[in-house]
């Protein structure tokens, strides 16, 4: 089985795999020859901190082995072309990990492959970011069905698209709050298959305050992706009022209060502010909210090392 898309997880499978996970961080040495003799190999066409490190950390504290490969142009070095690098691919490891630029590179690697592959971001989908995040607020929460998530900032990101797929499959209410245009929304086409993948309807504002209202979770991403730097000037002007500040956090529960990181918050029941990261602090994300009581941004990229971890061993059952 692969991890090409959110799509490609059912909720009874999401929830393998975050048991797992929950197993693997409560008790890591139960785990420690959980993927000895077995090699993950991490193909990168775009830089990376967060993917790369816990992957290979991951691997390492289950007694395996991961090799980083850098890819460019969706070829392996000297021309050869995906599929016939797979092929070589699949006689040496147990598991591929790709971060490409389009999701029709990774579709073709799953193709070629014969061993189990893992998105590691597209420009499309980012399902292991979603898959920490669901760990994450399960942490905080104590349960993910009933919850609502805010999404705020550029609503058509990969990112964005994850969140909406994943947090809906688990049952929770998922508001996409973003500029009044059509690249910074929702896609169509994602919306109808996210009704049709798990009978969810996404609910899209344009208006910050009426829509991180009652959000449980408020969560925030850059407003210039990798690949869209010719249109930074243009959403520069755009996003500003989708800033995660302090006064926005304020909104999302009556009782929310305006943070000091001396403030005592009970994250059961406030909202809990999270971010893919990198962060742009001052754009998507202020210092103030940033390193706030409510901020689990650090705990939320921990966690994408025992998600992984968790994805990992359930992908070579
Ligand atoms: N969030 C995330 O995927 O981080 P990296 O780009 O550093 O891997």
């Amino acid at each position: 089985m692969h991890l090409l898309s959110d799509f490609d997880l059912t909720r009874n499978e999401i929830d393998g795999i975050l048991d797992l996970s929950e197993k693997i961080k409560a008790d890591p040495a139960k785990y420690g020859d959980a993927m000895k003799n077995k090699t993950l190999i991490m193909l990168f066409e775009l830089a990376s901190l967060r993917t790369r490190i816990s992957f290979e950390a991951g691997m390492n504290l289950m007694g395996g082995h991961a090799i980083f490969y850098s890819i460019e142009g969706g070829n392996f070095t000297r021309s050869e072309t995906l599929e016939d690098g797979i092929k070589n691919l699949n006689k040496y490891v147990n598991c591929i990990m790709a971060r490409v630029l389009k999701q029709e590179d990774i579709e073709r690697i799953g193709s070629a492959a014969t061993i189990p592959v893992i998105n590691g971001m597209t420009e499309v989908y980012h399902p292991c970011q979603n898959l920490a995040d669901l760990l994450t607020i399960k942490e905080y929460k104590g349960k993910l069905e009933g919850l609502k998530i805010a999404y705020v900032g550029d609503g058509g990101c990969n990112t964005a698209n994850s969140t909406m797929i994943g947090c809906s499959s688990m049952g929770m209410g998922v508001t996409v709050v973003c500029p009044d245009h059509p690249k910074y929304s929702p896609s169509h086409e994602i919306l109808a298959k996210i009704e049709e993948h798990n009978g969810s309807e996404i609910t899209v504002s344009h208006d910050p305050v009426s829509g991180v209202a009652g959000a449980d979770v408020i969560y925030t991403d850059v407003w210039v992706s990798a690949g869209m730097e010719e249109e930074k000037k243009k959403r520069m002007e755009a996003f500003p009022p989708f800033q995660v500040n302090t006064k926005l956090v304020s909104k999302a529960k009556p009782d929310c209060i305006v943070m000091n990181t001396h403030n005592k918050v009970d994250l059961a029941k406030q909202p809990i502010v999270m971010h893919c990261l990198p962060a742009h602090r001052g754009y998507e994300i202020t210092d103030e909210v940033m390193d706030s009581p409510y901020s689990v941004v650090f705990e939320q990229a921990g966690n994408r090392m025992w998600a992984q971890m968790g994805l990992l061993l359930w992908l070579q059952d």
